[in-house]
């Protein structure tokens, strides 16, 4: 008889089983030990399910053979259905048996290779810091708005008209020249023709914060308070003491019958609240055009305090050991740029003092080269810790 493997054969009478080949001993015994071989091989859970559709599925020589059975003489059937039932158990057991051992050992791994390890440090990030110039201007801005002042702010590109002109600085001013500012180039007609010389624009970057006076005058009725801090820009090469970024904080106070005596207390108390009771101001004759009378305004030393004045053993490199170090300009306002902001100087008064952060914050903490305030190196700005 010429069959396929897995063919059924038809009853028959003088069918003897031993004559069937699925149904030998020896094939069953062998396609039973195939398949505890294949199960035992199966490495994972995945190549158990492969290992039992292949061996104990519907289409296993297993599952063959047991359909053969139907086709055997009665007499034939109870030998062969033994032979093949008790190996079929011997592979359900086989295979329950491994699936057992795989999940366990899944199950062992998972637990190790999910395990959260409580005693790792939580907080692994470092936590930031704002830099020490944005909390030095805050607290500067804190000092004044205790005082009732109010912070204002500017645009850093800013018109010609208010850096310059509003302040009586004129156009043959040589703080107008090009090697001191930045001029902004207009935007293009739009018209395919060459854009304005950026010279003409009218348009600059902001060469100090002396503008937001006059915005904050044209913004406000008198009297006016406020406190502008703020970042300016100067055509400079960074260096240990210039950089072409820098950041300034400007005072302005208008209101009726102010005199120089409330600029030298205002500036007194700054200075006190910022650096320690014992402080002190000085002010020396200088001139800006914004404001008349201008002076220079210096503080005593922060580092040696005045004692290396004439003390050849204590030299001071903050000071030069001249005991003071200058903070910044200031004045009255000069009635020219109260008429250019539209306030009464009949009637109004002003104060205003300028100065530059960095500078402050390099005395106030040793700081050597300007470089390291603008380079954002963590390792200077960490010691400053996480003030807020
Ligand atoms: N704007 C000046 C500068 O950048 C500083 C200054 C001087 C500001 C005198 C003032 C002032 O308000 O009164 O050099």
């Amino acid at each position: 008889m010429n069959r396929k493997h897995g063919e059924m054969s038809a009853p028959n009478k003088s069918y003897d089983p031993v004559e069937v080949e699925a149904l030998k001993p020896e094939n069953i015994e062998r396609i039973r030990d195939e398949a505890l071989a294949a199960f035992a091989a199966a490495d994972s859970l995945d190549a158990l399910q492969e290992a039992k559709v292949a061996h104990a599925g519907g289409t296993s020589p297993l599952s063959l053979a047991n359909r053969e059975i139907g086709a055997l003489p009665p007499h034939a059937k109870a030998a062969a259905g033994k032979l093949v039932g008790q190996a079929r158990a011997a592979v359900g057991r086989g295979l329950a048996a491994r699936q057992a051992e795989l999940e366990a050992e899944r199950d062992a791994r998972v637990l190790v290779e999910e395990a959260v390890d409580v005693t790792l440090p939580y907080d692994r990030v470092p936590s930031g810091a704002r830099h020490p110039l944005t909390t030095l201007s805050e607290r500067i801005e804190d000092v004044f708005v205790a005082m009732g002042y109010e912070v204002a702010e500017g645009p850093e590109v800013e018109a010609e008209w208010f850096n310059f002109d509003a302040l009586n600085i004129g156009p043959d001013h040589p703080a107008r020249g090009t090697q001191d500012t930045f001029f902004v180039q207009g935007p293009d007609s739009g018209e395919g023709e060459a854009t304005a010389d950026a010279a003409d624009s009218g348009v600059v970057l902001r060469t100090h914060t002396s503008p937001v006076q006059i915005r904050s005058m044209l913004d406000r009725e008198p009297p006016v308070y406020v406190i502008c801090p703020g970042r300016v820009y100067r055509s400079d090469e960074l260096d240990a003491t210039h950089t072409p970024v820098f950041n300034q904080v400007e005072l302005l106070a208008v209101d009726e019958g102010l005199t120089m005596s409330d600029l030298k207390g205002t500036l007194d108390h700054m200075v006190k609240a910022l650096f320690g009771e014992d402080m002190k101001t000085r002010l020396r004759p200088n001139f800006f055009p914004f404001t008349e009378p201008s002076a220079e305004m210096d503080m005593v030393c922060y580092v040696c305090r005045g004692e290396s004045v004439g003390n050849p053993d204590r030299p001071c490199r903050t000071c030069s050991s001249e005991g003071w170090i200058e903070l910044g300009g200031c004045g009255m306002v000069n009635p020219k740029v109260l008429v250019a902001a539209g306030v009464d100087p009949e009637k109004y008064s002003g104060f205003a003092f300028g100065f530059g952060i960095e500078r402050m914050l390099m005395f106030r903490h040793n700081v050597e080269d300007m470089r390291d305030m603008v380079e954002g190196d963590v390792r200077f700005t960490r010691p400053f810790g996480m003030e807020i």
